[in-house]
C-alpha cells in the first residue's frame, strides 16, 4: 500500500483514467435517477442514456482499473525492473487492510445489486413501445403511427413481434443490433418490406389472447361508400360476414375460422415474396387423412419450381396480416370522412376532388399538406364561386381533415402507403381472400376452392339511401352493383377496379 492508501500498482495513468470516468458516470446516473423520480417525464431519450449509455460507460471505466493495473504489472516484469511491485498482499490482522476488504466487499455487492436493477430495467425498457416506436421516429413513424389508431394500440409490439422467451428476445436483439445500425448509416429500405420473413408464427403470439377455439358465431356489418358524383352520393351495405367455424370436428369446409381449426392444416406457395399471388395450395384433415391439392389453373406452378419453394403454413396472420398496422387509402379515408360528417357531403364532387389530391405523388408531407390545401381551395374558387364564399367554413375543415387522414395514412419520406401494405382480409381494394378463393383454384377431381359470393357473407340489405332494398330471406339478397358494369363485378376481382383510388 503506498500513501494514498491505494496499492502501488494502480499509480498509472490508465487506471486514474478509469477510475475518473467511472465516478464521473456514477455522479450522472445518481442525478438521473434523482431527475427521474422529482419529474414527471416520457422521453425515450432519457431513458436510453440512463439504462444503456451510461451503464456501459461506466463498465468501460471499471474495466480500466484492473486493466491499468495489469498492463504496469506486465511492464515492469518485461523490463526486469528490479523491484517488481508485487500485488498487493491483504492481511486481515491489519485494521486498515479489514476496513478496505470490507469496503471493497460492501461496493461490489452495491455495484451487483444495482446493476442487476438496471439490467431489469433496461430489459423492460427494450421492450417498450416508446423504445420501437419514438427512438426511431421516421423508420418506425408509419407503422408506429397505425398502430396507434388500431384495437391494438395497448399491445406492446413485442408481444405480437417477439412473444415470450429467451431465444426469441435475444434473436429480435440481434436482428435489433443491425437495424439500429441500418438507421444510423441510412441504409435501411424505404418502404420498410413487408411480410416480416421470420416473424414469430401467430400460434406463439396472437393465441396468446385469442384462442383459436373460441366460437365466432358471425358478425354483421356495415359498409358505407359514397359515389364520385356531384351529389357524394352514398351507397350502404349490411352485411353477415360468417366468421364462424366448423370447430366440432372439422371436417366439412365452412366458416372462415375453419382454416385455423387444429384438425386443419393449410399450406401454400406463392410466387412472390409479398405472398399475394398463390398458384399452388394443400389441404390435409388431420382426422380423416384426407389431402388435396389446389392449383391455379390459369397460371399453374410449374413443378419444378415448386420444388425450390418453401411451403407456408396458413395462420391468422395470412388473413389479419394487419392486425396493427393498418394503411386506409384514400377511398376508404374520404368514405369514413364524409359517414362521421367530418368532411360536409354539401361540398358538390368534394369525393373525387379530395381521392385524386392524396392519390398524387409527393416529395415529402410538408408539400402534399400545402397541395391539399392548395387544390380543394383553388377547385372551388374556379368551379363553385358563390359556394366557396356562402360555404367557406365546409371547406376549410374539409382541407383540415383531408390534411390530417394524408398524415395519418400516407408517408411520402418513408413510401409508406396502401398500395405497399394490402390488407388481406376481404377482396374489395385488395386481393385478399382471392389469392386462393378466386374461382379457379382446383383440384385433380374438379373440386374448386369457392368463389361462392354467398360462402363467406350474406348480403341483408344494399342500395343507396332512401331506397335500401332489405333482404327477403336467410340466403340474402344477391349483389347489386351501384354502376351499370354488366357481370363485371362477377367475372373480375372488385380489386381490378377499386385499388383504392377512383375506379
Ligand atoms: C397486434 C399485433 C401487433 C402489434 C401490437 C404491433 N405489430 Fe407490427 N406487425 C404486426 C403484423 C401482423 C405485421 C405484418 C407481418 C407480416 O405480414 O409478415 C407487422 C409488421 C410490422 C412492420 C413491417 C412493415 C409492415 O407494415 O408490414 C413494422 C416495421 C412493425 N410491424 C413495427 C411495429 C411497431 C414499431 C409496433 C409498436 C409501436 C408494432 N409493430 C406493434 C403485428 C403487430
Ligand atoms: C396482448 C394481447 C393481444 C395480442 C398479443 C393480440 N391481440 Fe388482438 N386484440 C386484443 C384485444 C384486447 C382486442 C380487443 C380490442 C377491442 O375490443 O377494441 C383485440 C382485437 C383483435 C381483433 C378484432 C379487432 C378489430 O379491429 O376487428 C383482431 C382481428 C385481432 N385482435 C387479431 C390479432 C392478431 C392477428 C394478433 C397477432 C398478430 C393479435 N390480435 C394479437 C389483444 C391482443
Ligand atoms: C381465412 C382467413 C382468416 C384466418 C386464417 C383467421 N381469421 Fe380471424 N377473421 C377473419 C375475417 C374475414 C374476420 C371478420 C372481419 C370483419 O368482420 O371485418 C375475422 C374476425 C376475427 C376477429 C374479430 C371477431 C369479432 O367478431 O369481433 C378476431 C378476434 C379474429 N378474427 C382472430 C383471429 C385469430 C386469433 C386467428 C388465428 C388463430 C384468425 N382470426 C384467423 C378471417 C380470418
Ligand atoms: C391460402 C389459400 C386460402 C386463402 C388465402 C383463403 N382461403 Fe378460404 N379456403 C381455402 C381452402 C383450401 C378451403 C377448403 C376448400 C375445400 O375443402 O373445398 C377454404 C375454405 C373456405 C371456406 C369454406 C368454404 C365452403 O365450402 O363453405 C370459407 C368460408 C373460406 N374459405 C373463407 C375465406 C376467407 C373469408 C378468406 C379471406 C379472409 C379466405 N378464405 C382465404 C384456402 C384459402
Ligand atoms: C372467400 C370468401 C369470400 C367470397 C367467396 C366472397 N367474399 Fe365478399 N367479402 C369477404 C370478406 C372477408 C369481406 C370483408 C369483410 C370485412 O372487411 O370485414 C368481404 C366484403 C365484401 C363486400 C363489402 C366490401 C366493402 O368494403 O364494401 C362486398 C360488397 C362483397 N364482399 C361482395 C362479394 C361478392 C359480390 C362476391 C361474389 C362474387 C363475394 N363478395 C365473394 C369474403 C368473401
Ligand atoms: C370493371 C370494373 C369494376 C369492377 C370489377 C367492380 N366495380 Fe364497383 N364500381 C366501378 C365503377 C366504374 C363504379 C362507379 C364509380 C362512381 O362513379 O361512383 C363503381 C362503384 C362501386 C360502388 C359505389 C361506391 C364507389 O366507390 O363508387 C361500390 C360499393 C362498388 N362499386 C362495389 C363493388 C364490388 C363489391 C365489386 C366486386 C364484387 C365491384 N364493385 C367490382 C367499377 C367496378
Amino acid at each position: 500500500m503506498s500513501e494514498s492508501g491505494l496499492p502501488r500498482l494502480a499509480h498509472n495513468k490508465v487506471t486514474a483514467l478509469g477510475g475518473m470516468i467511472a465516478l464521473a458516470t456514477l455522479m450522472a446516473i445518481i442525478l438521473m435517477i434523482v431527475a427521474d423520480v422529482l419529474t414527471e417525464r416520457s422521453n425515450p431519450y432519457f431513458d436510453i442514456i440512463l439504462l444503456i449509455i451510461l451503464p456501459t460507460i461506466l463498465i468501460f471505466g471499471l474495466l480500466l482499473i484492473p486493466l491499468g493495473m495489469w498492463l504496469t504489472w506486465r511492464r515492469q516484469r518485461r523490463t526486469r525492473v528490479d523491484e517488481i511491485t508485487g500485488w498487493p498482499v491483504v492481511d486481515l490482522n491489519l485494521p486498515s487492510h479489514r476496513n478496505a476488504t470490507l469496503v471493497f466487499v460492501l461496493g461490489t455487492v452495491v455495484f451487483i445489486l444495482l446493476s442487476s436493477f438496471g439490467v431489469y430495467q433496461a430489459y423492460h425498457y427494450s421492450e417498450s413501445v416508446e423504445f420501437c416506436g419514438e427512438l426511431c421516429h421516421t423508420v418506425m413513424q408509419p407503422q408506429y403511427a397505425a398502430y396507434k389508431e388500431s384495437s391494438h394500440a395497448r399491445v406492446s409490439c413485442t408481444a405480437c413481434h417477439v412473444g415470450y422467451g429467451a431465444d426469441w428476445y435475444a434473436k429480435s436483439k440481434l436482428s435489433g443490433a443491425y437495424q439500429v445500425y441500418a438507421t444510423l448509416a441510412d441504409v435501411f429500405p424505404r418502404p420498410i418490406p413487408t411480410p416480416i420473413e421470420n416473424l414469430r408464427p401467430a400460434r406463439e403470439t396472437c393465441e396468446q389472447c385469442h384462442w383459436p377455439e373460441k366460437h365466432y358465431s358471425g358478425r354483421v356489418r356495415e359498409f358505407v361508400h359514397y359515389r364520385y358524383d356531384e351529389a357524394n352520393t352514398p351507397w350502404y351495405l349490411e352485411m353477415l360476414i360468417k366468421t364462424g367455424g366448423d370447430e366440432s370436428e372439422g371436417l366439412h369446409a365452412s366458416g372462415i375460422h375453419w382454416h385455423i381449426n387444429k384438425d386443419v392444416l393449410i399450406e401454400y406457395a406463392a410466387r412472390d415474396e409479398g405472398r399475394q399471388d398463390i398458384p399452388w395450395v394443400r389441404y390435409t384433415n388431420g382426422r380423416t387423412g384426407e389431402v388435396v391439392v389446389f392449383q391455379d389453373t390459369e397460371a399453374p406452378l410449374a413443378e419444378e419450381s415448386l420444388a425450390g419453394k418453401e411451403l407456408r403454413r396458413m395462420d391468422c396472420l395470412d388473413c389479419h396480416n394487419r392486425p396493427s398496422h393498418v394503411f386506409h387509402s384514400p377511398d376508404h379515408l374520404m368514405d369514413r370522412l364524409l359517414l362521421t360528417g367530418r368532411i360536409s357531403k354539401a361540398l358538390p364532387e368534394i369525393k373525387s376532388i379530395a381521392v385524386n389530391v392524396m392519390v398524387s405523388e409527393y416529395d415529402s408531407a410538408q408539400e402534399a399538406h400545402e397541395a391539399i390545401s392548395a387544390k380543394l381551395r383553388s377547385y372551388y374558387a374556379s368551379e363553385y364561386p358563390g359556394l366557396s364564399e356562402t360555404h367557406s367554413v365546409e371547406v376549410d375543415s374539409a382541407v383540415v381533415a383531408v390534411q390530417h387522414a394524408f398524415a395519418r395514412n400516407i408517408f411520402p419520406g418513408m413510401k409508406a402507403q396502401w398500395s405497399v401494405y394490402p390488407s388481406n382480409i376481404g377482396h374489395f381494394s385488395d386481393i385478399g381472400c382471392m389469392r386462393c378463393h378466386a374461382g379457379y383454384h382446383r383440384a385433380e377431381d374438379g373440386r374448386t376452392i369457392t368463389h361462392e359470393c354467398n360462402a363467406c357473407h350474406t348480403i341483408l340489405a344494399q342500395g343507396p339511401v332512401g331506397d335500401i332494398e332489405v333482404a327477403e330471406s336467410q340466403e340474402g339478397s344477391e349483389f347489386r352493383h351501384p354502376e351499370d358494369i354488366d357481370k363485371a363485378w362477377l367475372e373480375m376481382g372488385c380489386y381490378e377496379c377499386h385499388d383504392g383510388t377512383q375506379p
